[in-house]
């Protein structure tokens, strides 16, 4: 199967991935990560990219195009994967075409997650982070165990930087104008499903599952 997790910020795309994953037994594939690692390592995707992401625009197409293609060659993506957070321009619709084509395959669903936009900033303002091995928390849905410490392996929880007010209003300009044409795009084809993803994330993910396999 394979699939991509399209939505506004914070909507739960990583979090429904996470889930999915295990299901499917494909791999996630988050451009998001996939550009966080590349910062904190200094690698030159990272270096070229850093400014974009902690500003909350997106980063140029042609460096995505190489980031997914390289992604999407490796052999553990052969299967099938759960795209997250990409494509995000309808450039970039067009991009993972060209590279599904080239390596024989085709996408089986676009998938969209909605939320309002009250719920979407309540969700980016309480996430929390681990540092150490990246598992994700909320204050309120997903709280850690012991305040501010992450369960699994006892590292303090930092907030992402691009959580912030000013960046979180930036990047939902940013979806509005630049990534809602793709669901257009995904709809004129017939590949699109919406989910509504408001509720407890367990209930987001039996919508999904039904909405995935019906
Ligand atoms: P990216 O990392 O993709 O960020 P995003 O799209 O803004 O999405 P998030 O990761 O913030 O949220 P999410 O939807 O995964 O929500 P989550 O599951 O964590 O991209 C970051 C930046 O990288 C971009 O701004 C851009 O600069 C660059 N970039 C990435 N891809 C690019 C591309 N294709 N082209 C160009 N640039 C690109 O959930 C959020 C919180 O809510 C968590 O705390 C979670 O616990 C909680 N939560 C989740 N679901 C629920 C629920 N159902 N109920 C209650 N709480 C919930």
């Amino acid at each position: 199967m394979r699939i991509t997790l399209m939505g506004p910020p914070g909507v739960g795309k990583g979090t429904q991935a996470d889930r999915l994953k295990g299901h499917l037994e494909v791999p996630h594939v988050s451009t998001g990560d996939l550009l966080r690692d590349a910062v904190k390592q200094g690698t030159p995707m990272g270096r070229k990219a850093r400014a974009f992401v902690e500003s909350g625009e997106l980063v140029p197409d042609e460096l995505m195009g190489e980031l997914i293609a390289e992604r999407l060659a490796r052999p553990d993506a052969a299967e099938g994967f759960i795209l997250d957070g990409f494509p995000r321009t309808v450039e970039q619709v067009a991009i993972l075409e060209r590279v599904l084509d080239r390596l024989g395959v085709k996408l089986d669903r676009a998938v969209a997650l909605t939320a309002i936009e009250a719920e979407i900033v309540r969700r980016l303002t309480g996430r929390r982070i681990c540092p150490t091995d990246g598992t994700v928390y909320h204050l309120e849905s997903h709280p850690p165990k012991s305040p501010g410490t992450c369960d699994q392996c006892g590292s303090a929880l930092v907030q992402r930087a691009d959580d912030n007010e000013e960046v979180i209003r930036k990047r939902l300009e940013v979806y509005s104008r630049q990534t809602l044409p793709v669901m257009e795009a995904y709809r004129q084809r017939g590949t699109l499903l919406e989910v509504d993803a408001s509720g407890a994330p367990d209930e987001v993910f039996e919508k999904l599952k039904t909405g995935i396999e019906g």
